[in-house]
């Protein structure tokens, strides 16, 4: 554990620390779609606008945004992250998953908070940053009357947990807002619903059909309220627009890249990105 944070240390100041094979948990690509759909924003919101995020771990995805808010908002903004950065997965669920049990030690040993910490240091003052470490469902229940422009989902991935992150975001987010969230690798109509109805308090399972992995819980979850929704890569977006659901197409904005990517993860970003993008919605 000292190992990583004395690295922090000596050779990241002020430099953004993604070096760790766990840093990003998720496809590197979506990160592109995260920066784009500030892009969209911009056209139904001029100033300042107001980022939730729910999940943040290592802060990969509050660099991202912040960089969407640099790119297309002038650096001005807020982004609020909520995370409990505490062990979350209900282990007897999740044996002999080697990731889970290294998320956990990276948890429970506050690594990952430190790391956190360290990384939104260096995003522009401009950006007003705010972390709250708590439960989602303690933010949302003491943060009641908040509005948000962008809520972007990505807590814990079972559905009992996804169910209530949207359905609070729902009650957050502001007309012409966006309520988007990471891990929707595959959709209901895409999978065996039965599998996906009996695994749906795990983390990550096996389609029988296709031989995919997925996230049941978020599959099942984005369903139940929105039905299909347009997605890139996993990275999933939808828009209110006086009390109706709306997709939004990010296929004419500008594709721009993470700048606090390694190398690696620039390359499998650019990897990925050349396989979807005749697909892009
Ligand atoms: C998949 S990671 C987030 C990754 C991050 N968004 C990124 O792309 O860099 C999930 C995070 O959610 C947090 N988490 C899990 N359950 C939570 C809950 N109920 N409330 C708040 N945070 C939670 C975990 O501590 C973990 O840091």
């Amino acid at each position: 554990m000292m190992n990583i944070l004395e690295n922090l240390e000596r050779n990241y100041r002020n430099k953004p620390f993604l070096d760790h094979k766990r840093a990003v948990l998720s496809a590197p690509v979506r990160h592109i779609f995260m920066i784009a759909t500030l892009g969209y924003l911009k056209s139904y919101k001029n100033d300042l606008p107001r980022i939730l995020e729910i999940g943040s771990w290592f802060g990969a995805s509050t660099l991202s945004w912040a960089q969407g808010l640099e790119k297309y908002f002038d650096s001005k903004g807020s982004i609020d992250c909520v995370d409990a950065w505490q062990p979350f997965f209900d282990i007897k669920n999740h044996e002999n998953e080697d990731y889970v049990y290294e998320m956990e030690q990276l948890l429970e040993k506050d690594v990952v908070f430190k790391i956190f910490q360290h990384n939104i240091n260096t995003i522009k003052k401009f950006t007003d940053v705010q972390f709250f470490r708590t439960l989602s469902d303690n933010f949302f229940e003491q943060n009641k009357g908040n509005l948000y422009d962008i809520i972007f989902i990505d807590a814990d991935h079972t559905y009992n947990a996804v169910s209530k992150d949207i359905r609070n975001s729902i009650s957050m987010i502001e007309d012409g807002g966006i309520i988007c969230g990471d891990d929707l690798n595959l959709q209901l109509n895409e999978v065996d619903k039965k599998i996906a109805n009996i695994n749906k308090n795990k983390d990550f399972i096996q389609d029988p059909n296709t031989k995919k992995n997925y996230h049941p819980g978020v599959t099942i979850a984005v369903d139940e309220f929105f039905g299909k929704v347009n997605s890139w890569g996993g990275f999933w977006a939808i828009q209110k627009k006086s009390n109706t659901w709306h997709n939004i197409s990010l296929k004419d904005i500008p594709i721009i890249y993470p700048q606090h990517f390694t190398k690696e993860l620039l390359y499998k970003a650019e990897d990925h990105y050349n396989d979807i993008k005749d697909q892009i919605l």
